[in-house]
């Protein structure tokens, strides 16, 4: 069997038993040789404010690097101002800052939500539902003008946005492989692994970690560091220390990327 040609699945055997019956999918061709891979990921992290903006503006910092054009996406912020007649978000600000990409804040945080609390409470109190299909539209439109995305998730993995919709979901939506960022901190092994294993269960791929120094003052830090890596089941990616300037540029001087699925080989 070709590489191009599909597998047979029990349900398609019969169907596709004489010369003449067309298989039912046909993938598209390979990529030819040369032709860059595109790069997403989804950044999830143990809790809320312990650096998953942090890490994905140095995993946007690192891309921009590599030379590519490369997207920060924040589907959901809660916790917006009005500055010069914009909602002005922190987090979808660093990452904007940290890509190079310029797309309209409607289009790299669909939903800015002005009350910095829980999203689905924030949506409520501005008579907003929070729906897959604007940030899965918004999505379309930044694969079509980058070569690379970074969408930071909402909180932790299991943040719910309305009745029935989660950010597990959302980033079952995405369908990307998940960084986790774990903050180091006193209780991080239970909750790292609890999101692993979360993140396993919904059929994602959980394609790295981050160790990052939130609590300055851990005790057994590389303990409990050597104690993730034997049991999550995916690398670290690296040890972003407690920063004096915890900036994009900084923090991706800690993490090692290249073994990430469809990272960019670096343009000349
Ligand atoms: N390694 C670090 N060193 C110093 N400050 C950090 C570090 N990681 C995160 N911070 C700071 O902690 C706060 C929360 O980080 P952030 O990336 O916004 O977290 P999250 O996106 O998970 O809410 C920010 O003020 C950030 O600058
Ligand atoms: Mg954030």
């Amino acid at each position: 069997m070709s590489l191009n040609e599909p597998e047979q699945s029990v349900g398609t055997a019969e169907v596709a038993t004489t010369a003449s019956a067309l298989p039912l999918a046909v993938p598209a061709p390979l990529a030819a040789e040369g032709v860059p891979t595109r790069f997403a990921c989804f950044v999830t992290g143990t809790d809320t404010e312990i650096g998953k903006t942090l890490i994905s503006s140095a995993i946007l910092h690192k891309l921009v690097r590599q030379g590519v054009r490369a997207c920060g996406m924040k589907p959901i912020a809660a916790g917006a101002e009005e500055r010069d007649g914009e909602l002005h978000n922190d987090d979808s600000a660093m990452l904007r800052a940290a890509g190079n990409v310029q797309l309209p804040q409607s289009i790299t945080t669909p939903y800015m939500l002005r009350e910095p609390c829980a999203p689905h409470i924030a949506a409520a109190l501005e008579g907003v539902t929070i729906e897959p299909v604007p940030i899965l539209t918004a999505y379309a439109e930044i694969l079509g003008a980058s070569d690379a995305t970074v969408v930071e998730g909402v909180g932790g993995f299991c943040v719910p946005f309305s009745e029935d919709f989660d950010s597990a979901d959302l980033a079952v939506q995405f369908g990307l492989p998940v960084v986790l960022v774990v903050g180091m901190r006193l209780g991080c092994i239970n909750h790292a692994l609890l999101t692993a294993e979360a993140i396993v269960a919904r059929g994602l791929v959980l394609a790295g970690w981050v160790a990052n120094q939130v609590d300055p003052d851990m005790r057994f830090t590389d303990e409990n560091v050597a104690e993730l890596e034997r049991r999550l089941p995916a690398p670290l990616l690296g040890r972003v220390p407690r920063l004096n300037e915890p900036t994009a540029a900084v923090a991706a001087t800690h993490i090692e990327l290249a073994n990430l699925p469809g990272w960019p080989a670096k343009r000349a």
